[in-house]
């Protein structure tokens, strides 16, 4: 499809959170014509000025040609797709394709895409790597299942938000790579907190070790862009501890359903459970570093050292 062709195309937008925020204000800025949704009003209107509408009710994005979905759990996103006052809860029109972006179940997925299916609607799994900040950078990326003529009409606009959209297959293949991608997020970051202190006790500034690592053969973008939290304690919100438990219960769930050991993502769901019952759950699940800090008998100050996070 051309550019031109893309911007005829109505789009609905459900959720301006951290994540959802970002991804629709790339494509307001890209020119589509958006119309935004959020529960608390506020979050969408910061979108106006990056050309977005915004709609007082979910129901007024039902005559879009494609709606994005990205909430937080499953709840929530039965509630803003089918609950009393849910995309489908009025009877007229019907968007065309839905494309669901929030961390869910294999599961939760199929029951979607039923749901969906009852009225005419075309399911796009399409759930992503990356922070808000890895999309401001352009560095986002999406995987994508479902019918591959969804994933056609969604990829212009998928393209505006991030530069890699993979497709996987069909059905809710999709919800599988990403919920492995997510344990792995979490078994890492807790790796690079336990060996981050461990340098630190033995005497290496954290920003000396990472700048190490992020330059050797281990690094990556993930360590890079997590380097400023580690070294200067900047624990402001990229992702929360409890989306991060929810990802990791959802890694061990497929485990048991499949009959794979997970042993790695076990222990790191208790850590991650450990720090949300110690009350450090309000900030960054990159206070993982600081969990281990405690557990070592290090106390951590920030060492105010300008590091960048790799993404420009
Ligand atoms: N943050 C990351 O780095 C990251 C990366 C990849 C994937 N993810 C996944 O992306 C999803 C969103 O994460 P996030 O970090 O953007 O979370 P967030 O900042 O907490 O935003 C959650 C969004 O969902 C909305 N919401 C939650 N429950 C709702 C309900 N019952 N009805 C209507 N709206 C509801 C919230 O509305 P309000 O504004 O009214 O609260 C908000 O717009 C999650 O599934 C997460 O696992 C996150």
């Amino acid at each position: 499809m051309n550019a031109g062709a893309t911007t005829l195309r109505r789009i609905g937008w459900i959720g301006a959170g951290r994540m959802g925020c970002a991804m629709a204000e790339r494509l307001a800025q890209g020119g589509a014509d958006v119309t935004v949704w959020n529960r608390t009003r506020a979050k969408a209107e910061a979108l106006t000025k990056s050309g977005a509408r915004v709609a007082d009710r979910l129901t007024e994005l039902a005559d879009c040609d494609i709606v994005f979905c990205m909430v937080s759990t499953w709840d929530d996103v039965r509630e803003v797709v089918a609950g009393p006052s849910g995309l489908l809860s009025g009877s007229g029109n019907v968007p065309r394709i839905v494309v669901e972006c929030s961390s869910i179940s294999l599961e939760s997925s199929s029951e979607l895409r039923t749901l969906l299916a009852g009225r005419g609607v075309e399911l796009l799994a399409a759930p992503v790597s990356g922070n808000a900040k890895a999309i401001k950078a352009g560095r986002l990326s999406f995987v994508c299942s479902g019918p591959k003529a969804a994933f056609d009409a969604a990829l212009p606009y998928l393209g505006m938000i991030a530069p890699a959209a993979i497709y996987v297959g069909e059905g809710e293949l999709a919800r599988i790579v990403k919920i492995c991608h997510n344990v792995f997020l979490g078994v890492v970051t807790q790796s690079l907190a336990e060996i981050t202190v461990l340098a630190q006790k033995a005497g290496v500034p954290r920003h000396a070790f990472l700048e190490f690592m992020n330059q050797s053969v281990m690094g990556s973008t993930f360590s890079r862009y997590k380097t400023p939290a580690f070294v200067n304690l900047d624990f402001k919100v990229t992702f929360t501890p409890q989306l991060l438990r929810k990802d990791l219960d959802l890694g061990l769930d497929a485990g048991r359903r499949y009959e794979v050991p997970m042993p790695l993502a076990s222990i790191t769901r208790d850590i991650v459970q450990t720090l949300i019952g110690n009350g450090m759950d309000d900030e960054d699940f990159a206070k993982l570093l600081v969990l281990q800090a405690q557990a070592a008998g290090l106390e951590l100050e920030p060492e105010d050292v300008p590091v960048g996070d790799g993404l420009g």
